[in-house]
């Protein structure tokens, strides 16, 4: 199968390119020791649209295709990871849920500030104690006649600081389980919302983290998502997507280890030529090539399924695992080609490596990755392409 990119798409790739070094790179090893939330950066982005990619061009969105999207978020990420979770989350885990399943007021009311920019999203699914295990929400929404009573904390959350609104998971009818859940649009300046410290973390530091608290919040009946207990299956298939985004990030973190490593390995000498010459660091290239094609045509590949309305759940869980542990193997990779100078923070891949392993964790582990397909190969699916 040959993937070859539209015009537009090529365009798309070339220009977000070229945004990246020159609005993200100046700042990045700055934003990320300093834990420095990339304020100017992002109102940049949302003048690029990136912030509306997945939005409908009603509502001031992008409706752009999901391979777009995928390029868009492999550009921001091979020079700045952190700024490209703030997109993926804004796009992939509010707006995307709100434009499919959304009504029409909901639309209205949200989707036009998120893609201007006015406004940030965030998803709030994750708790203390229920990550992988999200059925086990603690968080509860109690039906009070004309609203929902919302108490609980969610943990993890991306975004959370500087989101002006929610999409928030809760239990409802805890006796229903999963089938209780619903998802609702909650907003931040809401009376009982309280939001944590910005976590101080290994990597992607300049995004923001945090927990977000909810004690007695009044949730209007009118915004839950779709119908009563829906929302964990909303969850799901907005994780669905989230997936394919997050591989992207991956894979970007991935393709800048590279590049950089093939420059620094084609300049560097050693034993009298440079170290790309020996094969301990040319075969090194070689695997980091290599699986950074086989991401490329694994992401591509669930974001076209998702395009054409297609199953998309075990590809984009493929595209992740695979691309994620792509990205912390080739970055670890890079900083050994690097040396010494790999582990300073000057040649950027130390910072790669770290951003990279999130990638493993967030929007569903690898191990969560591995559940999903590894059921659909029990259900009898052995991966023969005619029945892929
Ligand atoms: N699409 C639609 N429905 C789905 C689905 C999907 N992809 N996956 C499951 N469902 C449905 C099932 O069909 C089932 O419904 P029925 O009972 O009606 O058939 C229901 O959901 C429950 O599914 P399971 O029985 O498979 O549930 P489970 O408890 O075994 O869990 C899981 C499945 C895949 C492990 C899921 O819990 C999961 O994905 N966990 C990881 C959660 C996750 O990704 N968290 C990250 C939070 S976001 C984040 O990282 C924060 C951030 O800001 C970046």
């Amino acid at each position: 199968m040959i993937f070859r990119l539209t015009e537009e798409q090529v365009a798309i790739k070339e220009a977000t390119r070229e945004f990246a070094q020159q609005v993200l790179l100046p700042g990045v090893i700055d934003r990320d020791k300093n834990m420095k939330y990339p304020v100017d950066e992002v109102k940049l982005m949302s003048e690029m649209g990136y912030m509306g990619m997945l939005i409908g061009q009603e509502y001031g969105g992008m409706g752009s295709d999901t391979v777009s999207y995928a390029i868009v978020l492999e550009e921001l990420a091979k020079v700045d990871a952190a700024s490209a979770i703030i997109v993926s989350v804004n796009n992939s885990l509010f707006a995307s849920g709100i434009n499919k399943y959304g009504t029409e007021e909901q639309k209205t009311k949200y989707l036009p500030k998120i893609a201007s920019g006015e406004w940030m999203g965030c998803f709030c699914l994750s708790e203390p104690e229920a990550g992988s295990d999200a059925t086990h929400q603690r968080t509860t929404a109690i039906d009070k006649g004309d609203y929902y009573l919302l108490n609980g904390t969610k943990n993890w959350i991306t975004n959370g600081g500087t989101a002006s609104a929610q999409l928030v998971i809760a239990q409802t009818h805890p006796e229903l389980g999963h089938k209780g859940i619903n998802a609702f649009i909650v907003e931040s300046s809401q009376t009982g919302v309280s939001i944590g410290p910005k976590e101080d973390k290994m990597g992607i530091r300049s995004s923001d983290t945090h927990s977000i608290m909810y004690n007695d919040v009044i949730v209007p009946k009118e915004n839950r998502i779709g119908e009563d207990g829906f929302g964990f299956k909303l969850a799901m298939k907005i994780l669905d997507g989230g997936r394919i985004g997050v591989a992207s990030q991956a894979l970007g973190i991935a393709q800048g280890a590279f590049e950089l490593s093939c420059r620094y390995a084609k300049e560097r000498e050693a034993f009298g030529k440079p170290i790309a010459q020996h094969q301990a660091i040319a075969f090194k290239l070689a695997d980091m090539a290599t699986d950074i094609e086989a991401t490329r045509h694994l992401i591509w590949n669930a974001a076209q399924l998702k395009d054409a309305d297609m199953d998309y759940s075990k590809a984009a869980a493929m595209a992740k695992v695979f691309a994620s542990e792509t990205a912390m193997k080739h970055t670890t990779e890079a900083v050994q080609i690097h040396g010494g100078y790999g582990y300073v923070r000057e040649y950027h891949v130390e910072r790669m490596m770290r951003d990279a392993k999130i990638t493993q964790i967030y929007e569903g582990t690898s191990e969560m990755q591995r559940l999903v397909i590894s059921r659909d190969i029990i259900k009898g699916n052995l991966y023969d392409p005619i029945t892929f």
